[in-house]
């Protein structure tokens, strides 16, 4: 009989150091996700002053495209600027002008916590820029069957964290479906006060379902990934079938 064991946090850090090797060999996947990182470098609030922190950088690939970016992660890799939980952030009260969280959302177990602290840090009008699976019918499928995480669709949201909560309990949570449910079906809409929600933008990249990500094989050459930004284009009107990714801004607004 084989025992199914949860993965530990630690298993974060084994895909980070894959991910690493991989992006080096997949020069399809570095295009898609320069665009990507253009999405979210056009939504910063780029008036305020303090910085720009991505929260949970992993690989750290982001500066290739927001080169002021502070790069920060649970995992103190050498190539990042510092360690960071998203749970307890080591930046004082309205420090930060925007903060960026790339496939980090639905690694938060308790998305309402997580928030109270990113409000914390964030500047007056700051931003909180979320990029995370999108659950469209196509998202949903692609994300059950070539991806290792749970979708979740159904599972309880644990919006805020038990009485006694340390950040130092952080353990290994996905749920590939939360950012989806919470802002683009609504679940979360009525927990957003102090806050503005500025955009939640469905993404359609079909080069991006062909690219593999960091876990599945490549389809297709140069050629077909060209076909396939202008498929991206047209399919972009049926979100709800065929979107890849979604793409969230917060704004902090009063409390
Ligand atoms: C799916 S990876 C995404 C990494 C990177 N943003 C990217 O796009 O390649 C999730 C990342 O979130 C980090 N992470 C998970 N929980 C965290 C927490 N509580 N605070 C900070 N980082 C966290 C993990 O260590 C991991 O690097």
């Amino acid at each position: 009989m084989t025992t199914l064991t949860a993965p530990s946090l630690e298993q974060h850090n084994i895909e980070i150091q894959r991910n690493r090797e991989v992006w080096l060999r997949k020069p399809m996947l570095q295009a898609v996700y320069h665009d990507f990182y253009r999405l979210i470098a056009a939504r910063l609030n780029s008036g305020l002053p303090g910085p720009v922190v991505e929260l949970g950088s992993g690989m750290g690939r982001i500066k290739e495209v927001i080169s002021q970016c502070v790069t920060t992660d649970i995992f103190p890799n050498p190539w990042l600027d510092r360690q960071e939980n998203c749970y307890d952030l080591n930046f004082s009260e309205g420090s930060v002008s925007n903060l960026v969280l790339f496939d980090v959302w639905h690694h938060l177990r308790y998305p309402g916590t997580a928030l109270q602290e990113f409000h914390r840090v964030l500047a007056p009008s700051g931003r909180l820029i979320l990029f995370e699976p999108a659950a469209s019918w196509f998202g949903r499928f692609v994300y059950h069957f070539f991806h290792h995480e749970p979708v979740a669709i159904r599972d309880p949201i644990t919006w805020d964290a038990p009485a006694g909560f340390s950040a130092a309990d952080v353990d290994y949570y996905a749920a590939q479906s939360s950012a989806t449910r919470l802002f683009w079906w609504g679940e979360g809409h009525d927990r957003l006060a102090g806050w503005r929600l500025r955009e939640v933008r469905p993404v359609t990249s079909f080069s991006y379902f062909a690219s593999g990500g960091f876990s599945g094989p490549q389809f297709g050459g140069r050629f077909l990934h060209s076909l396939m930004r202008g498929l991206d284009f047209v399919a972009a009107v049926l979100p709800r079938v065929c979107a890849a990714r979604l793409l969230v801004v917060l704004e902090k607004g009063k409390s």
